[in-house]
């Protein structure tokens, strides 16, 4: 199988993670597990934007030298990412020695066979804020509003990239194969910016103005404009990580709406094209989140902190809400009591229950042994074939970017797991000797269900998967599926369980009141 090169959005280093940062992350590192888990040799990249006007002047504020500031921010980011268990295999820092050689690498590469030339820049330009302003900035009067303070019309000299000299490739690439995009209405977006010509990119940005980015290697007095930097961050973490180009290879690339025209969808697939590279495998742009339905912003006081949610309801109960409440691509509301409800209901209630269930009435009556269930009864064999039937579309609908419809297919598996045991009621059947055969499918069953599912699971709640699969006596490790996949688990009879714990142990408001 083609091995898989995944990537998010490199974040600005500017303020600590957000949850559309986190949402971005546990997203790709779970699309990395499942690809792993479907035997995929997978490569995933994860970084941090660091250079640019953002940054220099959130450091300026703090009263840190830029490098001082992202190392600090650096660690907020690292950290969330362990808690979360977001996992990738390379975290790319844009500040990093082999990045700069890159990027290096590539301007004087694009200048040399004239795709970088020189040029003037004419614009509008605040003083206060430090930046050049456009057209969407000005308001109907055409005055400029009061926030940019004085606004100077400015020349510069700079350098730029020829983009337009891409644009009819672009645009025809995008026609025969819209589905490079994902939801592919995006593509549209992208295909709409195309109508107009393109202005070339400005790429630099003059030492005067900003001197925190990465030089030119043929202009001392100017340094590379922030995005050209970071969207190279996808060749410079690819195949090794040493930063080689010709260690590209065409990616899966997981970002927000925000960033799709012009960053990825027009100026990283011409600059890929310029440097005589293949176009990447996809872009996986999916939605924003808001609360209430708003932007979440610190100005509005609307913001949420990924750090504090999985202190207080688990990493794992995190992740599956995003996940389980996000159909990606589109834009979702965060909802802290849906959280709750859901890592009650369908985490603790339904699959949680499942296990110390079934497994504390093996350790009554089995004595904590899986019994064997060798000829399946009719009960058997129709549970046994929803389970494996809601697997394959589990599986079908992971492959097309749906989790949050795969999560219930998943979900199908282990609310029959509880109504078959509702049905067969062991506790009853325990009591009759005759019903020994009855008892002994029903419990093994249920240990079977669920170890189907945390092999799965493990790439939405890897933690919870692996504590699980200790309990039902395993290494709580998974691996890629077997060939024969999805299959009814062949080993289980005679395997002494773990300590039945659960899984999502009641939150203290969640608890009783004790008068
Ligand atoms: N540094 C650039 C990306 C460069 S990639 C070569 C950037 N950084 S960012 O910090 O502003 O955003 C990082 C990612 O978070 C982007 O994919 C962005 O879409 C995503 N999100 C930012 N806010 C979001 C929400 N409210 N909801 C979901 N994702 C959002 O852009």
């Amino acid at each position: 199988m083609d091995s898989l090169f995944l990537t998010t959005a490199i974040d600005y280093a500017n303020a600590k993670p957000h949850l559309g940062h986190a949402y971005e992350k546990v997203l790709t590192d779970t699309l990395a597990r499942f690809a792993r888990r479907r035997g995929e040799g997978v490569r995933f990249l994860s970084g941090l934007d660091e250079h640019g006007q953002k940054v220099q002047q959130s450091a300026a504020k703090a009263g840190q030298s830029p490098q001082e500031f992202v190392d600090g921010i650096s660690t907020h980011f690292l950290g969330l990412w362990k808690d979360l268990r977001v996992e990738p295999d390379d975290f790319l820092r844009t500040t990093e020695i082999r990045h700069r050689k890159l990027v290096q690498e590539v301007l004087t590469k694009l200048h040399t066979q004239g795709d970088i030339v020189k040029g003037t820049f004419r614009g509008f330009y605040s003083i206060r804020a430090e930046q050049f302003l456009t057209e969407k900035e000005r308001l109907p009067d055409g005055s400029w509003p009061e926030i940019f303070g004085e606004v100077v019309e400015l020349t510069e000299e700079n350098y730029f990239f020829k983009l337009s000299k891409y644009q009819d490739w672009l645009k025809e690439l995008l026609q025969k194969q819209p589905s490079l995009i994902f939801p592919e209405f995006r593509a549209k977006e992208v295909l709409g910016a195309l109508e107009k010509p393109l202005p070339d990119l400005c790429i630099s940005r003059p030492k005067t103005r900003l001197a925190w980015g990465i030089p030119l290697p043929f202009d001392e007095n100017q340094v590379t404009y922030v995005w050209f930097d970071a969207l190279l961050n996808y060749v410079t973490g690819a195949g090794s990580g040493k930063g080689r180009l010709e260690d590209w290879s065409p990616a899966v690339h997981v970002i927000g709406k925000d960033i799709l025209v012009p960053a990825h969808g027009i100026y990283w697939p011409c600059m890929l094209k310029a440097l005589g590279l293949p176009v990447f495998r996809e872009l996986l742009v999916h939605g924003f989140w808001t609360r209430k339905s708003e932007k979440l912003s610190k100005s509005t006081g609307n913001v949420v902190d990924p750090k504090e949610l999985a202190e207080k309801y688990g990493a794992d109960s995190f992740r599956y809400y995003v996940l389980r409440e996000m159909a990606l691509g589109h834009d979702a509301d965060f909802d802290e009591e849906s959280l709750a409800a859901r890592r009650k209901g369908e985490l603790a209630h339904e699959l949680g229950n499942l296990l110390q269930r079934a497994g504390s009435m093996i350790g009554r009556y089995r004595e904590g042994k899986i019994p064997s269930a060798m000829n399946p009864d009719a009960v058997s064999e129709a549970f046994r074939a929803t389970v494996l039937g809601a697997l394959k579309k589990w599986d079908e609908l992971m492959q097309n970017h749906q989790i949050h419809l795969a999560l219930g297919e998943l979900w199908k598996a282990v609310q029959a797991g509880n109504q078959m045991i509702e049905a067969r009621a062991p506790w009853k059947l325990a009591k009759d000797p005759a019903k020994t055969a009855e008892l002994d499918a029903t419990l093994a069953d249920a240990m079977a269900v669920l170890e189907l599912v945390f092999e799965e699971v493990e790439c939405v709640i890897p933690s919870t998967a692996s504590a699980g699969l200790i309990q039902l006596g395993l290494t709580g490790k998974v691996g890629s599926r077997p060939k024969d996949w999805p299959e009814w688990p062949a080993h289980q009879a005679g395997r002494v369980l773990g300590k039945i714990d659960p899984l999502f142990p009641l939150l203290d408001e969640e608890k009783p009141k004790v008068s």
